[in-house]
């Protein structure tokens, strides 16, 4: 049976300053079985499952289906297995998984007829920004940009010294109410603000500028908005500097805080978590590291795999 079996990184997107552009792919994983079937039928097992819709609907069966129109093939009905780890609309990049894994998946099935270039064409498309989608097919720490529908984008590997906790309340957050909150336009002093401090986050991750990171943190795009509809912003962020942190930010739209650490400071989670007990809202973290790879697809039955 032509099957395959595909498993999509979590991802934080923005890094603080930079809106829509930066991103990092992140260890926690979902997974993704898929066969051709007579019918659509859909399984989802693991995460707060109980939001995601098993019938045509569903984003992985929706990218699914673009793949199929992209490569100019007629979509078969599929049995879909969904393994989620990665949490529901709390900035960790879910919606870019399920987009992702999907257009993988199909791509594997057809014998892979999309290049990178036209699977984070598509990506971008269907996610409406390419922040996420983009470390999520790539891995690394990526920068992207697109133009007239085409993604460009940039890959490296933050310095190996960096950890990452995902800081995580017990409320969600829809990226369309996040994004509702944002103005329409921003002064010229805002946008070469955020120019500057975007750069200094790529560099300084990349080149393992410590004392950089604090200061690359800068936004005036979405934070200072967002902070507003993030209940218990200012002493999670607070408590992640106090315990040792080197840069702060709102992960994605949120509402989940990425506080980026030396994984040499082994008291790190300890402090953080200890802080925890003092606040409202149900705070939990999560220690993760950055995933080089990206997502892949391998099919079921030879084992070959089609990386992008
Ligand atoms: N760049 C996006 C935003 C990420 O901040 O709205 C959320 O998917």
């Amino acid at each position: 049976m032509n099957s395959v079996k595909v498993r999509v990184p979590a991802t934080s997107a923005n890094l603080g300053p930079g809106f829509d552009c930066l991103g990092i792919a992140l260890n926690l994983y979902n997974k993704l079985e898929v066969h051709e079937n007579d019918t659509l039928h859909i399984e989802i097992e693991g995460g707060n499952h109980l939001h995601i819709p098993c019938d045509g609907s569903n984003l992985v069966y929706q990218a699914m289906k673009k793949a199929y129109e992209a490569a100019g093939k007629d979509c078969p009905n599929f049995f879909i297995l969904q393994t989620n780890a990665i949490p529901l609309c709390r900035g960790l990049g879910s919606s870019a998984a399920a987009i992702v894994g999907g257009l993988l998946a199909a791509n594997a099935l057809m014998g892979a007829p999309l290049d990178k270039a036209e699977l984070a064409r598509l990506a971008a498309a269907i996610e409406g920004h390419p922040d996420n989608v983009v470390p999520c097919l790539f891995g690394g720490l990526t920068a992207a940009a697109t133009d007239d529908g085409v993604v460009s984008y940039a890959r490296t590997l933050p310095s190996p010294r960096y950890a990452y906790a995902a800081i995580l309340p017990e409320y969600d957050l829809s990226t369309i109410r996040a994004r509702m909150v944002l103005p329409e336009s921003y002064t010229r002093a805002d946008a070469v603000y955020n120019v500057g401090h975007a750069a200094l986050m790529y560099a300084a991750l990349e080149q393992g500028l410590d004392d950089v990171l604090g200061k690359a943190c800068g936004d005036r795009l979405h934070q200072p908005y967002r902070k507003e509809i993030v209940p218990g912003w200012e002493d999670i962020t607070n408590l992640a500097w106090e315990s040792g942190a080197l840069a702060v930010f709102l992960s994605g739209a949120g509402p989940t805080v990425m506080a980026i650490y030396l994984k040499e400071d082994d008291g790190f989670m300890r402090r953080l978590e200890a802080g925890f007990s003092g606040l409202t809202h149900g705070w939990k973290a999560l220690r993760l590291e950055c995933c080089a790879d990206g997502a892949y697809a391998k099919h079921g039955d030879t084992g070959q795999s089609h990386n992008r």
